[in-house]
């Protein structure tokens, strides 16, 4: 049962702990702070508010070749067949950008100005499949019109925005989490959904604390996180054990999430080994709603939604 939720996107307030490495907890002594903590936004008064791209990673964004197009040519995600396929994102300079780059390198306005030139409007972020990663970035109104709380359980009990989810995405996770509960495995949310505020203020207090190259590592700006879409959803242990953080991925329900989060339309978004193609290190944690027919393939054909969607999703220039 989804508890359609609506609820008015109060003044965040960042509650103290903003971040800390993992979901809700410290970590700040790890060693690689891993992906991103969630963000202890609070919505103003009542509820939370409620509002993905690009994996997790490591660094090298992928450079999404912008179909420009304005908006019509609906391209159908590109099915690149083959796992060459485009490497998304890839194309251009991605490599190193992306990730700050150099932080304080002499040519550092030359480069901002290079990455902004990549940077593309997704022109279709309700759809299933957008793809938004460090290169396709969302439309600065943009926030789902469908988000609801799945009934399943999260690693904190309120009713923060975090616990949203775009209602097919939040079915499709009902049935995941039912599924993993009846192979001994139960599962718990640790962040969906999150506004263009929350990802705003998560990566700045990511930059402040381990340096902007090392941040777009494992957290993406604003207007770039797949959370943005209430298709994405960071997930851990029942127990809230490595919650986001690189030691999920030797836990049995990581193993589990990696062999049938695909039958239930979701994707790690962020393998290993695709670090240069999402522009994100790896994170076992993150998974996007992209529908099972989709997430079969891609698993299927071992791609990254970058290599499948070859730029599939129209996106337009972005205004200069
Ligand atoms: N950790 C992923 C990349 C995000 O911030 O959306
Ligand atoms: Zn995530």
């Amino acid at each position: 049962m989804l508890h359609k939720g609506r609820w008015m996107l109060g003044p965040l307030l960042l509650a103290g702990a903003l971040l800390t490495g993992c979901g809700t907890q410290s970590g700040h002594d790890e060693a690689r702070p891993p992906a991103e903590a969630d963000a202890q936004v609070q919505p103003g008064g009542g509820e939370a508010i409620g509002q993905p791209q690009g994996g997790a990673a490591e660094p090298a964004p992928s450079k999404p070749e912008a179909q420009t197009g304005a908006s019509g040519a609906h391209a159908e995600p590109g099915k690149t067949g083959s796992a060459t396929g485009q490497s998304g994102a890839g194309g251009g300079q991605a490599a190193g950008n992306g990730d700050g780059g150099a932080a304080g390198s002499s040519g550092k306005p030359a480069q901002d100005a290079a990455e902004a030139d990549a940077i593309r409007v997704v022109a279709k972020p309700e759809a299933i499949s957008a793809l938004v990663n460090k290169t396709n970035k969302l439309p600065d109104s943009y926030k789902p019109d469908d988000l609801v709380d799945p009934d399943v359980p999260f690693t904190f009990k309120e009713k923060l925005e975090k616990r949203y989810m775009r209602k097919e995405a939040a079915e499709a996770l009902e049935k995941l989490f039912a599924a993993a509960k009846q192979d001994g495995l139960p599962l718990a949310g640790v962040s969906a959904y999150r506004s263009r505020e929350t990802q705003a203020a998560l990566y700045a207090s990511y930059v402040k604390r381990d340096g902007e190259a090392a941040a777009s590592k494992y957290s993406a700006k604003p207007g770039h996180s797949e959370h943005e879409t209430g298709l994405a959803v960071d997930v851990t242990a029942s127990n809230g054990k490595c919650a986001a953080q690189n030691c999920f991925g030797v836990m049995k329900e990581a193993k589990w999430l990696d062999e049938h989060a695909h039958e239930y339309g979701f994707i790690i978004r962020y393998p290993k080994g695709k670090e240069s193609i999402t522009g994100y290190q790896y994170e076992p944690w993150h998974l996007r709603y992209v529908g099972v027919d989709t997430a079969k393939t891609l698993v299927q054909d071992g791609l990254t939604l970058e290599e499948y969607m070859n730029q599939g999703v129209p996106v337009s220039q972005p205004k200069r």
